[in-house]
């Protein structure tokens, strides 16, 4: 099979303008632009002789017949501020794929754009629903960070849903094309990763409340500030952590709302998401009892009211050795001693298909090993050379 670069290249540069903001995409999963999105490439899969099928949560797939197939894909719903490639890369390389097999009378290809992948409700909702993570009535009520709930963020696709969810069974296994979103192919000038195992991930909002007041009558000892209860909660966890992380391990506060966030004003309130990520899964539990208790501490300490929201997840997993073994002798074919193996620090809908079959990922180089960014962006040869080795890999499993 050949896939076509310039035809490729040409219909990830299509996505990449819907929703597109200077040199990134804005395309969060639900918004009439990840819709938009999703509508465009279900006719560009019913261009290519595949099925367009909407399922309950707005998971895209493109179906090669009834019978078994393999399924190629990523996700094309973005972060609030996302570069081009992360996830439509892995959807565009799929379509590719998808067309020069059938071209080629190849094997039988599924493609799929995975929803809300990035989380707007938590941790790649859409396939984290799909292969039985987690029910679609618990999904239903969780809320994204402005309080809209997940029952009515899907009700915007209502219109478009084809039917109930797709057996796993009809697919033989799942390969996902991404960018690295990091520094090692970028820094050691190598052209494709294939991935070895893809870390594990807890995710939780947790809630400080004090007492709203004057900025300029209440005197500090009497104050019940939420945001200083954030602030130590954070000095202290780092200093905690220090007993129990190595260099792979990762966590982070990335989303906080005080409120009432206003410069007079002693914050009451201060709802923030605590994130971390390590591949062994004891690890992230003991972290998670040191969040727990530095969070209770300070807050008795400094008389704040805690809460703490669902704890969202997903464990460390494996590849697969066979598809893994494909992608790797499609790699030393295409760019001989070029590339290496890896594991992923980026979470991926591959970690929940898991679950259900054999599983393998691709990775191309991200420059400057920059992500979740509107700067992120990879070298146009080495995005061709991933397609080259994806379809490498498909023809040796077939
Ligand atoms: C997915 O984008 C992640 O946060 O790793
Ligand atoms: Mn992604
Ligand atoms: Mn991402």
């Amino acid at each position: 099979m050949t896939p076509n670069p310039d035809r490729f290249l040409e219909s990830l540069h299509a996505l990449r303008s819907i929703g597109a903001v200077e040199t990134g995409v804005v395309r969060p999963a639900y918004s009439d632009k990840d819709i938009e999105a999703r509508q465009w490439l279900a006719a560009q899969m019913e261009q290519a002789g595949l099925t367009p099928y909407f399922d309950p949560v707005g998971n895209l797939f493109g179906l090669a017949g009834v019978g078994q197939s393999l399924l190629i894909g990523s996700h094309s719903d973005t972060q609030p501020e996302g570069g081009w490639l992360d996830g439509a890369y892995g959807v565009m390389t799929a379509l590719e794929i998808a067309r020069a097999s059938k071209e080629a009378g190849g094997p039988p290809v599924s493609v799929v754009s995975f929803q809300d992948e990035e989380g707007r409700f938590g941790v790649t909702t859409g396939s984290t629903v799909w292969s039985g993570g987690r029910s679609l009535a618990e999904t239903d009520g969780l809320t994204d960070s402005d309080g809209v709930s997940f029952a009515d963020a899907r009700a915007k696709m209502a219109d478009l849903v084809s039917g109930d969810f797709l057996d796993p069974a009809r697919f033989t296994g799942f390969i996902e094309a991404h960018i690295e979103q990091g520094p090692y192919l970028d820094t050691y000038q190598e052209a494709v990763g294939v991935v070895t195992s893809i870390v594990g991930i807890r995710d939780m909002r947790i809630t400080l409340e004090g007492q709203q007041n004057h900025a300029g009558t209440t005197p500090m000892h009497l104050r019940r500030d939420a945001f200083q209860g954030l602030s130590e909660f954070n000095a202290r966890l780092n200093e905690r952590f220090r007993a129990v992380v190595n260099r792979e391990t990762v966590w982070t506060i990335g989303h906080v709302a005080l409120h009432p966030n206003g410069a007079s004003i002693v914050p009451g309130r201060a709802v923030f998401s605590m994130q971390w990520r390590d591949g062994d899964a004891e690890r992230l539990n003991r972290m998670e009892e040191i969040i727990r208790q530095t969070a209770q501490e300070v807050a008795s300490a400094r008389d704040l009211r805690l809460s703490f929201g669902a704890l969202l997840g997903l464990e460390p997993v494996t590849m697969d050795p066979r598809l893994q073994q494909a992608l790797a002798e499609a790699a030393e074919a295409e760019v001989p001693g070029r590339w290496r193996k890896m594991p992923s620090g980026a979470l991926h809908d591959t970690t929940n298909l898991a679950r259900h079959m054999p599983v393998a990922m691709l990775f191309a180089p991200s420059i400057g090993g920059v992500s979740h960014n509107f700067q992120e962006d990879t070298a146009e040869a080495d995005l061709v050379t991933g397609l080259k080795v994806l379809a490498g890999g498909v023809a040796r499993l077939a």
